[in-house]
């Protein structure tokens, strides 16, 4: 029998337009030959790779050392991210680059910067002299608590410069998970402001830090950037202002040389119980793994305006939103704050001031968005767009149809990326001249990543059956280890299969080798015997007319073992009543099969979500089987939403 169930049944296929397969970074031929080299020798093909990417002071001795689990990649290699990001830049073939913009940053209530990359490197050149002069060594650990606000990239290319250690806490985190995350890593210094905007208004940051440093002894120095203007308490010898200490500091700072396996940052993950992994990513590889993958995949070009998204504070934004796009020399757009300020159409207001080229979000804003309906889209021209990204979650097939026909035009190409914080960088996806799409699926592993999906026992899976998704060998952006704990490390991803990598999603390959992630494993339901991911039938509620996002859990049943509890949130102004359970279970049905059909079917308006957007599943099967949730909530968006459910349940 198979380990998960695949019941979706997915035809539609879309080719790139032959005006993008002839303008791609990659063409077939060059994918052809890639696919091929890295599948026979994938140290060759990143080896080729570092060489044509990554600027380095001393050559690596050796590609790979690979002590399971522990892998060094580029072994004796010396280089400097920030050199790579900016000053490669400044100088030869590229110094023209020195005017052009690498951030274009707006604020939430419409404000705007614009950073050259001369600019930038100067910033980043004066704030490393800044730390330095705070006694900031290399390999110290460095915590940040800010906004999305251009001083935020600033910092992270900084602490690259000098061989700080940086560890990026989301503005949106309690102060006890900063405190948590602070001692943890045992970080030196702190970096926020005093505030960001969000939905309109100033929301404070500076206090939730002197809460959670509060008894926190490792701390010496805190910076705070002046975003708002609120009022801030200032501990006097401890807390300093960005402005007054960048007011005299030297814009000369050369790029340490550092070693390919020194450490670049931590961050952490929260999984779903227990304490907070602090996930470690090393210099040489991850930028090779980064800088590879955007290029070939999101095509950029010198004249892209690229437009991710996600909050520095989540992996994407480290290496899509700053490193793999800044390494390239491409424009990279920040975006303050929430996506329906002050109007729902904000995000289609920027792409068309900005005339954003390439747009890279997730899953879950795509949803949001088909939930507000298709006017504020189309009362903007999208017409600069030329490439869509999806990343964070499955997306929903009907959701990936929205995205390609409202906001691309039918003339964009959408990679579906799939990644983790884990793999560093991007690890199946379409490469967009490469693959004809489907939707639903992120098609194939990226050249030299040897990703499958296979049994409990460790043999691929038979199509369609589904089964665990596995990474087979060693690629350069893969955790190097989580922060302090290699037991866990071992446990978590190594031990199920030897010298394999456990993702820990669900995923089928279909007859053509594409790969269709199905969920996360822990979240399969066993319904009368058959293991059923979340994602295929989540998509096949949304594939209703009626519906923008769903959410399904198994609860205990007597008769089936579980029954499938279906969480539905209908499109803004339609009518949500018994008339649609009964459609939406017969659509289930219809779709994927009577095994699918939701036992029970509930409304709400919102789902809880963790603030990078994933819904908490985990959370709705507690509320399904009428339990008390226990365990970790810090991440969790807006707690309104799980009280107003259970409330709905007395
Ligand atoms: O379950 C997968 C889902 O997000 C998880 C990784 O989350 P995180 O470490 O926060 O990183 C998110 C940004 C890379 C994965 O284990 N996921 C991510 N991308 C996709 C996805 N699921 C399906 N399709 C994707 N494209």
């Amino acid at each position: 029998m198979a380990d998960i169930e695949s019941l979706l049944k997915e035809k539609r296929s879309f080719k790139p337009s032959s005006e993008f397969v002839k303008q791609a970074n990659w063409n077939k031929k060059t994918i052809k030959e890639y696919r091929k080299l890295g599948a026979k020798d994938p140290e060759r093909f990143w080896a080729k790779m570092a060489k044509k990417n990554v600027s380095w002071f001393t050559p690596w001795k050796k590609v790979l050392e690979w002590k399971p689990p522990f892998a060094k990649w580029f072994v004796g290699g010396k280089l400097n991210v920030s050199y790579n990001c900016l000053d490669r830049h400044l100088v030869g073939d590229n110094a023209w680059r020195r005017n052009k913009a690498a951030i274009i940053w707006e604020g939430e209530p419409g404000d705007t910067r614009v950073l050259t990359f001369g600019d930038l490197h100067r910033e980043v050149c004066k704030f490393a002299n800044v730390m330095k002069g705070l006694g900031v060594k290399k390999g110290d650990r460095i915590a940040l608590y800010m906004p999305m606000i251009p001083e935020l990239a600033i910092s992270i290319l900084a602490c690259t410069r000098i061989g700080a250690v940086h560890s990026v806490v989301f503005g949106g985190f309690s102060a006890e998970a900063l405190r948590d995350r602070i001692e943890d890593a045992g970080a030196k210094l702190v970096i926020t402001a005093d505030g960001g905007y969000r939905r309109g208004s100033p929301h404070a940051l500076k206090p939730a830090v002197d809460d959670a440093l509060e008894g926190v002894s490792v701390v010496e120095n805190v910076v705070v950037v002046q975003r708002t203007g609120q009022d801030t308490r200032m501990e006097a010898g401890r807390d300093h202002w960005w402005d007054d200490l960048m007011k005299d500091a030297s814009a000369k700072c050369p790029p340490a040389k550092l070693d390919s396996e020194h450490p670049l940052f931590i961050l952490y993950t929260s999984g779903t119980t227990g304490k907070p992994k602090g996930i470690l990513h090393t210099t040489g590889g991850y930028l090779t793994h980064v800088t590879t993958t955007a290029k070939a995949i999101f095509d950029l070009k010198e004249t892209d305006t690229y437009w991710c998204t996600a909050d520095i504070g989540w992996v994407t934004g480290h290496s899509y939103v700053v490193y793999g796009i800044l390494a390239n020399g491409t424009t990279s757009l920040m975006y303050e704050g929430v996506p329906t300020h002050p109007a729902p159409d904000r995000f289609w207001d920027i792409i068309e001031r900005h005339r954003v080229t390439i747009f890279y979000t997730a899953p879950t804003a795509i949803r949001a968005f088909i939930r507000l309906g298709d006017e504020h889209p189309k009362s903007h021209d999208l017409s600069s767009l030329r490439l869509l990204g999806s990343v964070g979650e499955p997306i929903n097939p009907e959701a990936w149809m929205w995205y390609h026909r409202v906001i691309g035009g039918k003339r964009c190409p959408i990679v579906d990326t799939f990644w983790q914080t884990e793999t560093g960088g991007i690890v199946i996806s379409p490469i967009p001249a490469g693959v004809d799409t489907k939707p639903g699926s992120a098609t194939l592993p990226f050249p030299g990543i040897d990703a499958e999906v296979v049994t409990e026992t460790g043999e691929p899976t038979v199509p369609p059956d589904g089964g665990f998704l596995v990474i087979r060998r060693p690629w350069p952006g893969m955790l190097r280890g989580i922060w302090g704990d290699p037991t866990r490390y071992k446990e978590t991803y190594w031990s199920q299969y030897e010298n394999i990598y456990l993702a820990g999603d669900g995923a089928h390959r279909d007859a053509s080798g594409f790969f269709w992630i199905m969920g996360r494993i822990v979240d399969v339901m066993n319904i009368s015997g058959h293991r059923i991911g979340t994602m295929e039938v989540e998509s096949a509620l949304v594939s209703h007319q009626k519906v923008a996002e769903a959410a399904v859990v198994g609860r205990p049943d007597d008769l089936t073992g579980t029954a499938i509890v279906a969480f539905v949130t209908p499109i803004m102004g339609k009518e949500a009543g018994p008339e649609l359970i009964d459609e939406l279970r017969g659509h289930v049905t219809k779709q994927i099969g009577a095994i699918a059909k939701p036992a029970q079917i509930r409304f709400t308006d919102a789902l809880p979500k963790t603030r990078s957007g994933k819904i908490m599943r985990r959370l709705l099967r507690d509320i399904a089987s009428g339990k008390e949730s226990v365990g970790d909530t810090t991440t969790l968006e807006d707690y309104s939403v799980v009280a107003s459910l259970r409330e709905g349940d007395e």
